[in-house]
């Protein structure tokens, strides 16, 4: 059975029909690549799967569950968590603090006696402190455990960010341009770091610009134009549709 299935999507805004009639199915324990040129309905989409638009046509069914409609925080309960395209990290805080309110997002009742120190919880928080270091060391931040948010560089802030979604002990991690701004070195490690979370057992569905990373990194991969599904197979089925190559490929 898929873990996730989008079935006959629409997203309409005013005028503009950023997805149209989009279905496909992502088996679990795979990585899924969506690509396609800016305004492809890309990021869109990932806001009607993780519930901040609610589509305007169509059905996502997650884990056997039908999910259209239902808001973010109860869908990470369930197990589905994403990144954003644009940094969102509060510098206000400490990177791990960042990283721990990814928990919070599971335990959210938890939250405020939490951040009034009531007695009794102090060992969840303890808790959830120790699995968010951990989580930063697996997504290779570690040695900023310590730091203020403000004080990461680009590059560690995008990897914070893909903690903080683990945090919440995802089935399906969505991450929307997690390469985004990255140097070649960063771009590698980025790959590495998707593959050891695919293969902790966790699902990816990602949207990435970088075609060295997707066509490495993906079992399958959808094609995007104009919100409409172009193209959807495994890597080299796509790099020789004749349709992707006119429309995003151009002829690479
Ligand atoms: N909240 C919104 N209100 C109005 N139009 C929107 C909204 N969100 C997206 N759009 C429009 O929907 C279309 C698809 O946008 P989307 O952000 O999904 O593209 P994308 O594939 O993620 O692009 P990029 O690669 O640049 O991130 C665009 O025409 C965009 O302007
Ligand atoms: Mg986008």
């Amino acid at each position: 059975m898929a873990l996730l299935e989008v079935r006959d999507l629409d997203m309409v805004f005013g005028g503009v029909h950023a997805v149209q009639g989009l279905s496909f199915e992502v088996a679990p324990g795979t990585v899924y690549s969506v690509i396609g040129p800016n305004g492809a309905g890309k990021t869109t989409l990932f806001n009607m799967v993780s519930g901040i638009y609610k589509p305007t046509r169509g059905r996502i069914f997650f884990d056997g569950e039908d999910i259209t409609g239902k808001p973010p925080h109860a869908l990470a309960r369930r197990g589905l968590s994403r990144t954003f395209q644009n940094l969102q990290v509060c510098m206000n805080l400490g990177a791990i603090e960042n990283v721990m309110v990814g928990a919070h997002l599971k335990l959210s009742q938890r939250l405020l006696p939490a951040m009034l120190h009531a007695p009794w919880l102090a060992k969840a928080d303890d808790a959830c402190r120790e699995e968010a270091a951990r989580l930063m060391h697996f997504v290779g931040v570690g040695r900023y455990v310590h730091a203020h948010a403000s004080s990461l560089p680009y590059g560690a802030l995008k990897r914070m960010e893909i903690a903080r979604a683990l945090a919440a002990g995802p089935k399906l991690l969505l991450l929307d341009e997690p390469a985004a701004g990255l140097n070649n070195t960063e771009t590698r490690e980025i790959d590495t770091l998707i593959q050891k979370i695919a293969a902790s057992g966790v699902t990816v569905v990602l949207v990435e610009h970088d075609m060295k990373l997707v066509m490495g990194i993906s079992e399958r991969i959808l094609v995007l134009d104009y919100g409409k599904k172009l193209a959807e197979g495994s890597a080299a089925e796509v790099r020789s549709n004749p349709d992707v190559i006119v429309a995003y490929l151009g002829g690479a």
